[in-house]
């Protein structure tokens, strides 16, 4: 595996390439990697020439400072995983690097679904990403892209970043990869003690909760049940809890019936971890 920390030798690396007719496979990610991740590399390397990894852990996404700071970074650990599964090339930028002009965000308006769920918790969160995406693209211009729909709202809003600007990039989204319990994968599990790592499980027992239910109750029910089983655990609080559209993320309600298709998505802090999970029902 090939490690470039600038732009310049990165890209000149890349033009040899892609001169040679190489197609080109993007998995940006902010570290702490898992199997999540590596998922999205094996799929990157099955469909194209060359897998590029980013390591990035993005200041303008965060609107929590504190959130920044305790975000877990294990370098040495992420490119031994990354080597073991024969990832061919590493991004791995500083700050300065990224924003050499300040860390300005994106202003162009992408609609109400930055402002719903984790845009309405998280305030700005969707324009840092926006602005981070957008410019690994323009730097890296990959054939293929391939996103963790762990980030279900942020995988709307890159699909929608791909139709307005980048409509060469075949958008790739792979499913939530989960431990054997049901916890879904995620950097921030590693901050999670042994009793939180437990409790944690009521989030996907209660997403697959509604799944084997939906149907046979109201919307409005089958969440109640849902949050009930959340909130048993003593260390769990809920942010949001919802049932909406696939596409606009409005909320649903009324019978379950009436619907043949919906997202469940939830955040829920685990002491101080923040976890999101969603199912598609
Ligand atoms: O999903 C993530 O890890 C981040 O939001 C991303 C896409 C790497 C942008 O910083």
């Amino acid at each position: 595996m090939i490690v470039f920390k600038t732009i310049k030798t990165l890209q000149t690396y890349l033009n040899t390439k892609k001169g040679g007719g190489k197609s080109i496979g993007f998995v940006p990610t902010m570290g702490a990697l898992h199997q999540g991740h590596i998922s999205l590399i094996l799929k990157s390397k099955a469909q194209t020439d060359l897998t590029i990894c980013s390591i990035f852990v993005n200041p303008t996404q965060f609107n929590n400072p504190s959130d920044l700071e305790k975000y877990p970074r294990n370098a040495s650990a992420d490119m031994k995983l990354l080597a073991a599964v024969k990832c061919d090339v590493l991004f791995m930028p500083n700050v300065l690097e990224m924003y050499p002009n300040g860390q300005t965000k994106n202003t162009e308006d992408y609609g109400e679904i930055t402002q719903l769920l984790e845009g309405e918790k998280r305030p700005g969160h969707f324009d840092g990403v926006i602005t981070i995406v957008s410019r690994l693209f323009e730097i890296i211009e990959p054939h293929e892209t391939f996103f963790g729909q762990k980030d279900y709202q942020q995988c709307l809003l890159v699909q929608e970043l791909i139709n307005r600007h980048f409509p060469k990039i075949t958008f790739n989204i792979e499913a939530t990869v989960r431990q054997k319990d049901g916890l879904a994968l995620s950097s921030r599990n590693t901050r999670l003690s042994e009793a939180q790592q437990i409790e944690a499980l009521a989030i996907s027992k209660s997403l697959f909760y509604i799944k084997q239910n939906w149907g046979n109750d109201t919307i409005e029910n089958l969440i109640a049940a849902a949050e009930k089983m959340i909130e048993l655990q003593k260390s769990l609080k809920i942010e949001y809890f919802k049932i909406c559209n696939r596409t606009h993320l409005t909320a649903l309600n009324g019978h379950s019936k009436n619907y043949k298709e919906a997202v469940i998505l939830t955040a829920v802090f685990c002491g101080d971890i923040r976890l999101i999970d969603n199912l598609i029902v």
